[in-house]
């Protein structure tokens, strides 16, 4: 589906994001492994979610919907189905966590695939650590998806990450608890870390001192109930666009203040967005707590900035706003150690910048980010989405910032994590 974005609009209203995806696949699997039935509130609706829902009752747990949310009984801890094919769809997340669960589960084998894209995201990240743990993972070519996971008992371990993974860790972390000992994982950086907090509150034996987390085999786990906030990467759309189109003035409602998920919007009150309210965690909150936040953006000036690696993390799915605002920023925007991007839903340096490029920016990719000249504006044109849902969105709100505007081509992989996306921005500038 092709959808063409024009300038000019203002935005102006209150947002309320559509909830958090990351948070919203745990509470799916978090809910299948536990004891007793877990009630989720706010979860989100969207392709990939859908795909978590689906994965955990092929694995016996059973779903209900009410007006309040839904409960997520079984099947626990230790007695997933055994034998299932899942298709994760598109969802990246589910492909890395749910081995986790699984390699632990005696008797059992389960083979996980998914679209085009899921196929080409590497999966040896996660059998590594799981292999160390004794674990039998069979991928194609030992890297990609199909992935077949054949239960085994697994013994804890100590795992550095190579890279700063939430999706690595929390793999590692739910292996941890059906391994015999204890799980130690070191990452580079910090992560978004709402696998430790969920894991915390359902009362599995889990300590963080400095970049180290360390789990323990348990028996069972009762997280009581979730909640699930706004989603911080969805509503970065709609605060940079409120930031680009002269006039606008945005209040975004009841999103998730996780220190660990508001990287994009520290980033872009240093470029000088005009940005009200309080990214900062209360000192005296809950350690496992998944705060909210209300938020208050308006349109002002930029200046360029350099994302430097330990903040990539943070910010990791809003890297794709950052260049564009780097568009309008005085001077250069500079994002470095984020190689990441390659292996996301499309290669995000390459279809970023090869994007921006059509549609009039100075841009030019790095090998492990890239970089921004602003020149105060974008001519606009046709951008591909790439089948990635974020390159969709960024197309979007790239049109209203620009003077031509932009037809975005695949405006449908918006609903891989934002079915309402296209809708929410005409209640906002219309
Ligand atoms: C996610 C972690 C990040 C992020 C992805 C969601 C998660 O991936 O890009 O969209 O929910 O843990 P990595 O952990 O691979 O960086």
């Amino acid at each position: 589906m092709n959808q063409t974005f024009r300038p000019g609009a203002r935005l102006r209203g209150t947002l309320v994001p559509p909830p958090d995806k990351s948070l919203s696949h745990r509470a799916a699997l978090l809910g299948a492994m536990s004891a007793e039935p877990v009630h989720v509130s706010n979860y989100l609706d969207s392709e990939d979610t859908r795909s978590s829902l689906r994965a955990v009752q092929a694995l016996g747990a059973r779903v209900d919907e009410r007006a309040d949310g839904m409960i997520v009984r079984g099947p626990g801890l230790r007695r997933a189905t055994p034998g299932a094919a899942i298709d994760v769809g598109n969802a990246g997340t589910l492909l890395r966590l749910l081995p986790g669960w699984l390699a632990g589960q005696e008797g059992g084998s389960w083979t996980l695939d998914g679209d085009a894209s899921i196929r080409r995201r590497p999966v040896d990240r996660i059998a590594r650590p799981l292999a160390q743990m004794g674990a039998q993972l069979d991928a194609r070519e030992g890297r990609f998806p199909p992935l077949t996971i054949t239960g085994r008992p697994l013994r804890g371990t100590e795992y550095v990450l190579p890279v700063a993974s939430a999706q690595i860790k929390s793999c590692v972390l739910l292996a941890g608890l059906l391994a015999e000992g204890t799980t130690t994982v070191v990452e580079p950086e910090p992560s978004r870390d709402h696998t430790e907090r969920l894991l915390a509150r359902a009362g599995a034996g889990l300590s963080r001192a400095g970049h180290r987390v360390t789990i323990t085999g348990q028996d069972e786990l009762s997280p009581g109930a979730i909640h699930v906030p706004g989603d911080p990467s969805s509503a970065a759309f709609h605060a940079a666009a409120a930031v680009l189109v002269p006039g606008s003035r945005l209040v975004i409602a009841g999103m998730a203040a996780n220190w660990t998920r508001v990287g994009f919007f520290r980033i872009l009150q240093r470029m000088g967005a005009v940005l009200i309210g309080d990214l900062e965690e209360r000192a005296d909150a809950a350690p496992d707590a998944e705060p909210l936040c209300d938020l208050e953006v308006a349109h002002g000036a930029l200046a360029g900035t350099r994302v430097t690696a330990e903040e990539v993390p943070l910010a990791i799915d809003e890297l794709p706003l950052v260049a564009l605002l780097g568009c309008f920023a005085e001077g250069e925007t500079v994002v470095e150690g984020a190689q990441e991007l390659r292996l996301k839903e499309s290669d995000r340096i390459a279809t970023v910048v090869d994007g921006l490029r059509g549609l009039g920016a100075d841009i030019e990719a790095t090998a492990d980010g890239f970089a921004v000249r602003g020149t105060g504006g974008l001519r606009g044109g046709t951008l591909h989405a790439h089948g990635d849902h974020r390159l969709a969105m960024l197309g979007a709100v790239a049109g209203l910032a620009s003077s031509e505007g932009v037809e975005v081509v695949g405006m449908e992989a918006a609903a891989v994590s934002y079915p309402g996306f296209a809708q929410d921005l005409a209640g906002l500038t219309g």
